[in-house]
Parts: structure tokens; C-alpha cells; sequence
């Protein structure tokens, strides 16, 4: 349960009050005081009952009357992050995101059945444009996973690669400018658990697209998946980003057809579980990651 309060600081604590654990976000907040629906007792914006209205104005207020709040919370890209335990890592800096020579435009949240560990390997993943995506992006797409490196650091790494590909949309091919096969850079970025960026630089055309995936399992069946692009190359219209937004669903919505009819939903974090070629360098990446950082979480 979150709300703001009047400094514009989150506060976030478990739904639940601790007099007879009704859910504590069908309460109300007024003047940073939190009452809950059920009985009435007011907590302050430090989570401390101050109130407790069935014993009236003389109430001792019991030590233990104090909401239960997370280790930490955080406000990034527009989202509000919850670390229940204290957190292995810090959040992951997108740094489009601080740059004011980029636009900003927030996909719909998702909520799909899938999982955030096979999101998260299919995001990653570089050798099923051809097939996934013939529908947007991936018509004509090389098959070719050309050789990269993933260079690891921590509970992150990094992967970045070149290829060709067809800029239909750069209007300098209709204009004679540029030829139409052009090279652009693809980096990947990987922050255990659940956050990945891939940065796609225009090397002919110029521009670049920043996409932020941000995944959150529900279950062990659904996962809410949010998702920002950041581009330096619409020249403020927000037409155009209206556009690539749409552009971005259709992407989503391909990978989701897949992903949502894995009969068997988790990611195997053994590596003998599936095979692996050098196409798959980056993924296998993440299944090693994702082990130690489970391995970390429960240490
Ligand atoms: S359950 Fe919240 S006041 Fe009683
Ligand atoms: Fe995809």
C-alpha cells in the first residue's frame, strides 16, 4: 500500500494494520494521516499509530501499533520501487533517462501470463527477430547472430553488437542521402533480477533508441511488465512517440504469444537444462547471474 505524502515523499507499507490486519489501502489519507476503514485508528506519516478512536481521547497507544514498511523504497523513471529485504543491488541508472536531449513516452502496463525470468531471457535475446517479429521489425532481419562479448560486472553485464539492417523509416534513403542497408549498434544492459535496457544506435542515420523493460512477477504464473523508450530522434513530437509506443505494443504483444504458452514457466537456471550455441552467449549469461544472485538472496 502506498500514498504520498504532502513533502512528496512515498511511503509504502504492508497492507495489512496491525490491529486485526484488515487491508490497510481501503483506508484514507488526509493531512499525511492514515486512517484505515475498518476501525478507525490513524497512523502519522512515520507509520506510528497516533490514534486509536474506540478507547477515546485518553488511549494508551500500544508500542506495537506501527505499520510494517520494506526496507527500502525508491522513485525512478516515474515507478516506485519496494526492496522488501535490503537490497543486493542498487536500482539500475538509465542514463537517456537524465538527458534532456531525449523524450520520454511510457508503454501500457502489461499483465500477462508469463514469466519475468523468460521476459527477461527473451528481451536478451538476439536470434529470434526473423521469426518473432515479421510482423513489425524483423522482416528481412539477418538470421546471423553476428560474434559479441558479454562483459560482466557483478550482478550486471553488458552486450553490444553491430549489424546491418534496413532503415526504411530514414527519409534520407528516399532522399538519395544515405543507402537504405545501414549500421546500428545494439547494447544490451542487464541488472539482476528484472530490469534490462537496450540502447540502439543510428551509426548512418543518427539518433538513438533507449527501451527500458522493468518486470515484476505477480505470481508464479503472471508477470506486470513496464516499459519506457527514450528517444533523442522525434524532434519533440509527441505524435511521433505516440507512434513508436504503438510500435512498441505490437513488439511486446509478438514476444507475449509466445512467451505466454510456455506450458512450463521457469527460466532453468542449471545450464546442462537447455542447449546453447555462441548466438545464446548473452542469455546463458543471465541464467549464471540470475544463479549466483539467487544463491546471494538466500545466503
Ligand atoms: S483493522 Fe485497522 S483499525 Fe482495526
Ligand atoms: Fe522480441
Amino acid at each position: 500500500m502506498a500514498f504520498r505524502v504532502a513533502s512528496g515523499d512515498m511511503r509504502v507499507y504492508r497492507d495489512q494494520c496491525p490491529h486485526r490486519l484488515a487491508p490497510l489501502s481501503l483506508g484514507t489519507c488526509e493531512n499525511n494521516v492514515l486512517q484505515c476503514a475498518y476501525h478507525g485508528w490513524r497512523f502519522d506519516e512515520s507509520g506510528r499509530c497516533i490514534e486509536i478512536p474506540a478507547l477515546g481521547s485518553a488511549a494508551t497507544i500500544p508500542p506495537k501499533a506501527v505499520l510494517n514498511s520494506p526496507a527500502r523504497v525508491a522513485e525512478s523513471h516515474g515507478m516506485v520501487f519496494v526492496a522488501l529485504d535490503e537490497p543486493l543491488m542498487p536500482l539500475p541508472l538509465i542514463e537517456a533517462a537524465n538527458n534532456p536531449s531525449y523524450m520520454k513516452g511510457d508503454l501500457p502496463v502489461f499483465t500477462a501470463r508469463a514469466s519475468a525470468g523468460l521476459l527477461a531471457d527473451n528481451f536478451l535475446d538476439m536470434a529470434h527477430f526473423p521469426f518473432v517479429h515479421v510482423g513489425t521489425f524483423g522482416e528481412g532481419e539477418a538470421k546471423e547472430v553476428p560474434n559479441y562479448k558479454v562483459q560482466r560486472d557483478g550482478f550486471t553485464f553488458e552486450a553490444s553488437y553491430e549489424h546491418q539492417f534496413a532503415n526504411r523509416e530514414d527519409p534520407g534513403v528516399d532522399a538519395g542521402i544515405r543507402p537504405l542497408v545501414q549500421t546500428r549498434r545494439l547494447t544490451y544492459r542487464y541488472h539482476a533480477p528484472f530490469h534490462l535496457e537496450l540502447e540502439i544506435e543510428f551509426l548512418d542515420a543518427g539518433g538513438t533508441n533507449v527501451i527500458g523493460f522493468f518486470l515484476t512477477p505477480e505470481d508464479d504464473e503472471h508477470v506486470r511488465i513496464y516499459s519506457s523508450l527514450w528517444r533523442n530522434d522525434l524532434e519533440g513530437s509527441l505524435e511521433r512517440m505516440a507512434d513508436a509506443i504503438d510500435f512498441e505494443v505490437r513488439v511486446v504483444n509478438e514476444d507475449l504469444r509466445l512467451q505466454s504458452r510456455y506450458e512450463d514457466l521457469a527460466l532453468p537456471l542449471e545450464s546442462t537444462a537447455e542447449l546453447h550455441t555462441r548466438a545464446d552467449k548473452i542469455t546463458l549469461e543471465l541464467r549464471r547471474v540470475l544463479h549466483d544472485f539467487v544463491a546471494a538472496a538466500n545466503a
